[in-house]
């Protein structure tokens, strides 16, 4: 460790700037033990909100009233550019990331997003694995894009989609585009040679809860695993409150009323989603139960925020500017030792506090800037 790196002192949110120390750093530090945070887990999956910009205005993320009009969404030049990306993620396969997620917003919208993709696709891991690549989009210019993306190297793409029926749909994204468009790119998805097409739905009591069932019916047999979300408390402005959760038991209990399920192993460390099986082999489907069965004790999820900031929690109040240091200079041992220094003071587990008063009356990002 070099003397530089041991004088670093971690200030209260308000004050994250980064020690000059940071800046002049010469010597790589060496990784070759995994970089740990205070609860021991490991860094391994970087998702990256390349927009904090969206064509659907679902309410438990984007709600109309808040969203529109007079929201000031972030400039241009204040979004990192792809080149500025690729550096930082760099840095974080240095540190152990195996795996990135591309998030917005909704990441279609972003100009030659496929251009980000391709600069990704030509890094390695640290045991010189190729980095798996993944998306998670609204589908809505899925069909458009879903070739050009999988040329480009993206392995594997998530849909987000709460219903089949257009009302549902309409409730949930308030918006005009119909399921058939979505589903469209889902099909799209599969044909052009995606591993995994996987699809998301955010499940919210009185919403759109009726779905459940025609929605696992849609996708037995086709190839796609569908996981059903707990809707959660992120940011501050979707009004949530605990009787608008649908309990992952009750989503999987609904589901094997009509189609017996058996549960599957996890297949890899820090998993959000827990897997089930149809008995009659129909396929996979999964519940992220975040709320009801918080999974924090495993989280290796970093992300970085469509301006550069680092958080260490989808439930964060604020994150670390790694973009002032970037613009002014810093070079590549200089981030990578600050945002090892930053994974090894986390403690962040809010799911598993959130029953505390003071967790939940505090201040949270919201999820479309941060990346889901
Ligand atoms: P793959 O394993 O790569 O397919 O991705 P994943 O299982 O991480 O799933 P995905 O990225 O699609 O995440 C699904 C959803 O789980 C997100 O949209 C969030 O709603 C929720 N989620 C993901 N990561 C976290 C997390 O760190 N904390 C919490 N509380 N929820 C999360
Ligand atoms: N609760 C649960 N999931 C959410 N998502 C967005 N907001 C919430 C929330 N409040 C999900 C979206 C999408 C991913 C980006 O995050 O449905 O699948
Ligand atoms: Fe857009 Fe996704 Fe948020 Fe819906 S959940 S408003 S699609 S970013
Ligand atoms: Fe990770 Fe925070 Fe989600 Fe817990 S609440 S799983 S620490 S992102």
């Amino acid at each position: 460790m070099t003397d530089a790196f041991r004088t670093i002192t971690f200030q209260p949110a308000a004050l994250r700037a980064v020690a000059p120390s940071y800046y002049k750093l010469e010597m790589p530090r060496d990784y070759t033990t995994p970089v740990l945070d205070k609860l021991q887990r490991p860094l391994r999956d970087l998702r990256i909100s390349v927009t904090d910009r969206c064509n659907l205005r679902c309410t438990y993320c984007m709600p109309r009233e808040i969203f529109d009009g007079s929201h000031a969404f972030l400039p241009r030049g204040e979004l990192l550019s792809f080149e500025e990306i690729e550096r930082i993620a760099r840095q974080f396969l240095r540190l152990g990331v195996q795996k990135i997620r591309l998030t917005g917003g909704e990441p279609l919208l972003r100009h030659g997003i496929e251009r980000l993709v391709e600069k990704l696709a030509r890094l390695q891991t640290v045991e010189g694995k190729p980095l798996e690549i993944a998306m998670t989009t609204n589908g809505v210019i899925l069909a458009r894009k879903a070739r050009a993306l999988r040329e480009a190297g993206l392995d594997r793409v998530t849909v987000s989609l709460d219903g089949l029926s257009d009302a549902t749909f309409k409730t949930m994204s308030d918006s005009k585009v119909s399921v058939a468009t979505v589903l469209d790119g889902i099909a799209t998805a599969q044909t052009a040679g995606f591993d995994q097409v996987k699809v998301n739905m955010v499940v919210k009591r009185g919403a759109n809860q009726h779905e459940i069932v025609p929605m696992a019916e849609h996708f037995r047999r086709s190839g796609v695993v569908l996981r059903f979300i707990e809707y959660m408390d992120v940011g501050c402005s979707n009004g949530w409150c605990m009787e608008d959760v649908v309990p992952a038991r009750e989503i999987l209990d609904r589901i094997a009323l009509h189609y017996p399920l058996q549960q599957v192993e996890p297949s890899q460390l820090g998993e959000v989603a827990e897997r089930w099986r149809y008995a009659d082999g129909g396929g996979e489907v999964g519940v992220i139960a975040s709320v009801t069965q918080a999974f924090c004790h495993e989280c290796t999820r970093a992300r970085i925020s469509t301006d550069g900031k680092f958080y260490t929690c989808l439930f964060a109040g604020s994150g670390f500017d790694l973009r002032t240091p970037l613009r002014a200079g810093i070079n590549d041992h200089g981030i990578a030792n600050l945002i090892a220094d930053i994974w090894r003071q986390r403690d962040d587990r809010y799911s598993q506090q959130r029953h505390l008063p003071t967790e939940r009356a505090r201040e949270r990002v919201e999820m479309h800037y941060i990346g889901g």
